[in-house]
């Protein structure tokens, strides 16, 4: 059994005047146990539609998701919000710290909520923290560093209580290049080194180019699949060949760094 799967699931949103929109339509999906996959597509296409209901966000309107053994639609709404705790990971576009908290307290809130030991908490706070190269700022709160660090830092509070799947919206939306690529790079890391399971939205050709695996959305479907193959650059190039083929955002190609 794969770790996530989704079968003919659809999101139905109704409107005041009554008329229905079909934002996922009959969609069925594999994740397995490993995997980073990318999900694209143009503006209004259903990704972030599709993110909430695999992240238990949004309840299914038809269709059936089960996550690491567990079938969502019959858990109830306090096992639901433990299981999310426990078992997710959130990286959102614009961060989610809490500018209140130092940089370390953020990333050890995951553990705080869940009542963990203070010297086990410093103990893999110390792990993630150097898997993501950010030691020097942990005392830091979180306005006093940059935006690459601030995604890290948010990166490491996904991570710490080790949940088996990361669910990331447009994570280096705001961020330069060579921040999203440090980024990047820390996601693919975990995903090579630990097992992580990633499913990441992107407008990004370069930040899905670390992806192994996109799923390109349009109109609530799966428009077509890539798999990447032996090297980065030719999968970047074929994500922009698809991504011309769908259409949508052009400002997407003008993005364009390897
Ligand atoms: N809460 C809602 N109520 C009604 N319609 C919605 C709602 N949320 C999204 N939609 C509609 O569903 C469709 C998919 O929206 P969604 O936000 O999933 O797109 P997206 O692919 O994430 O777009 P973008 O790239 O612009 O973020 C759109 O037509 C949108 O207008
Ligand atoms: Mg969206």
């Amino acid at each position: 059994m794969s770790l996530l799967e989704a079968s003919n699931i659809s999101k139905i949103y109704g409107s005041k005047r009554g008329v229905e929109h079909k934002a996922i339509d009959n969609l069925s999906l594999a994740i397995e146990k490993g995997e980073f996959v990318g999900v694209m597509g143009p503006s209004g296409s259903g990704k972030t539609t599709l993110l909430n209901m695999l992240s238990t966000i949004d309840r299914l309107s038809a269709g059936t998701l089960t996550i690491n053994g567990e079938e969502i639609n019959r858990l109830n709404k306090s096992k639901l919000a433990k299981f999310r705790r426990r078992e997710m990971g959130f990286i959102f576009q614009d961060f989610n710290l809490l500018d209140t908290l130092t940089i370390e307290e953020n990333i050890m809130l995951p553990l705080t909520l869940d009542g963990w030991k203070v010297k086990e908490m410093e103990k893999k706070l110390a792990e993630v923290a150097k898997q993501l190269g950010i030691d020097s700022i942990l005392r830091n709160r979180s306005f006093e560093v940059s935006g690459g660090q601030m995604q890290r830092a948010a990166i490491a509070r996904a991570i710490i209580h080790e949940p088996a799947i990361i669910f990331a919206d447009e994570p280096t939306g705001n961020l330069d290049s060579k921040s999203s690529k440090q980024v990047m790079n820390a996601l693919s890391q975990l995903h090579q080194h630990k097992e992580a399971t990633t499913l990441m939205v992107t407008h990004d050709p370069y930040a899905a180019s670390f992806c192994q695996r996109i799923l390109f959305i349009k109109d609530g479907r799966i428009y077509n699949e890539l798999v990447k193959g032996e090297s980065r650059q030719a999968f970047f190039q074929e994500i922009l060949n698809v991504q011309s083929m769908l259409g949508g955002d052009t400002d997407d190609l003008q993005k364009i760094r390897v």
